[in-house]
């Protein structure tokens, strides 16, 4: 059996930084309120019309592939994790692949959709297939253009404020040093509250979801023998396209599983929070952030945050955060570095990596 290490890391952030006090020209918002609740001060939006995930996941995955000293053509797998994807099918894994002008048809790509745990359960699905010996350089991103789907209204302002858009990305390769690398990942999921954190629109449900958040909604599907588009007047007409959030049930959750997901790598592993020497979590509210840090005991240079510069980049925080923690020199070899998600699905998980 094999290992896996982080052989490379990347991130990318598009340019225009758009703060709260900008938002506030758009809808009924504050600085201060967004601020109280999230810890966000600003975040970063694509261009318009010409940044996407993929393209965004093209700059990060290009300074991993160099910092991991290989050559593009000697990936042998892509995984792509988004909620954003530039369409709805095919998946970005392809798009990116070329984009990227990897001509190579040996390889595979794999798109993920676990929204904010995206990133954790495509790190474990490329430990994985390296770990058997079926690939040695496998490419994982983590990528999102929140941007282009969001309510700019007040109507929409609870889900707004917290996302930003970036990409970030890894080369996982093949390692022969014991207890070097990935030491253990731990994925989980409960559908019973898939809408709580969704956007269910345009889908395939025909109404099927309607009222699953408690509230009855007309969808307009008109009623005809077979078949429907997943996109109607109705869903545009009345604002339908947008995700929707209970933040206050996720906030609940998500401070519960966090500390149970890393509890149970800790524990698989024979290790303790003391040995944890650097904390990534899934950048989803800094209070979140916060409340897990305080349970797991942590202290501040054990944690890296950057939501407050980026906001909520779902697939992509890790992989920035942790790229950020890593040229700063908070990271080094040897650190005991722990990564945990939680978000849409619900699904969460936790990685421990021995740098
Ligand atoms: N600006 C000003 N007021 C707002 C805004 C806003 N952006 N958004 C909501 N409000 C108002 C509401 O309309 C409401 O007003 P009302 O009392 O007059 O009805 C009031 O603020 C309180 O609304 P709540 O939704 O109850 O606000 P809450 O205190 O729960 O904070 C928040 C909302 C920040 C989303 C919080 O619930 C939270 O952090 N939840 C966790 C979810 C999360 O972090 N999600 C991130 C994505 S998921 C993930 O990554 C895991």
């Amino acid at each position: 059996m094999y290992s896996t290490k982080i052989g490379g890391i990347g991130s990318y952030v598009p340019e225009k930084e758009v703060t709260n006090k900008d938002l506030e020209n758009v809808m009924d918002t504050s600085d201060e309120w967004i601020q109280e609740r999230t810890g966000i001060m600003s975040r970063r939006y694509g261009k318009k019309h010409e940044e996407t995930s993929t393209t965004m996941a093209v700059h990060a995955a290009e300074i991993a592939i160099e910092r991991a000293g290989i050559e593009k053509e000697d990936i042998d797998f892509i995984i792509f994790a988004t909620l954003s994807p530039d369409y709805y099918f095919p998946g970005c894994g392809v798009l990116l692949q070329r984009e990227m002008g990897i001509t190579n048809t040996e390889i595979g790509a794999l798109d993920i959709r676990n929204q904010c745990s995206g990133f954790i359960y495509a790190l474990s699905v490329g430990d994985q297939f390296i770990k058997t010996g079926m690939y040695k350089n496998i490419l994982v991103v983590g990528a999102e253009m929140h941007s282009m789907g969001l309510d700019f209204t007040t109507r929409g302002r609870n889900v707004t404020v917290i996302f930003g858009d970036g990409a970030g990305a890894v080369v996982l390769q093949r390692s022969t040093e014991e207890g070097q690398g990935i030491l253990t990942t731990h994925l989980h999921s409960d559908g019973t509250y898939a809408e709580k954190l969704a956007m269910i629109n345009p889908g395939a449900h025909g109404g099927y979801h309607a009222n699953k958040m408690g509230e009855h909604i007309d969808y307009g599907y008109p009623d005809t023998e077979y078949g429907e588009m997943f996109i109607n007047h109705q869903m545009i007409d009345h604002a339908q396209l947008y995700p929707q959030m209970e933040g206050q049930f996720v906030f609940k959750l998500a401070v519960q599983k966090f500390p149970e997901v890393i509890g149970e790598a800790l524990k698989k592993t024979g290790l303790q929070t003391s040995d944890i020497d650097m904390f990534v979590p899934h950048q989803a509210n800094l209070r979140i952030s916060q409340f897990v840090q305080r349970r797991l005991g942590l202290k501040n240079e054990q944690v890296w945050n950057n939501i407050q510069k980026y906001g909520n980049t779902t697939a992509a925080s890790i992989p920035i955060a942790l790229c950020e923690a890593w040229e700063s020199g908070a990271v080094k070899p040897g650190d005991l570095v722990c990564l945990a998600a939680f978000g849409s699905g619900f699904t969460w998980g936790s990685v421990l990596i021995r740098w």
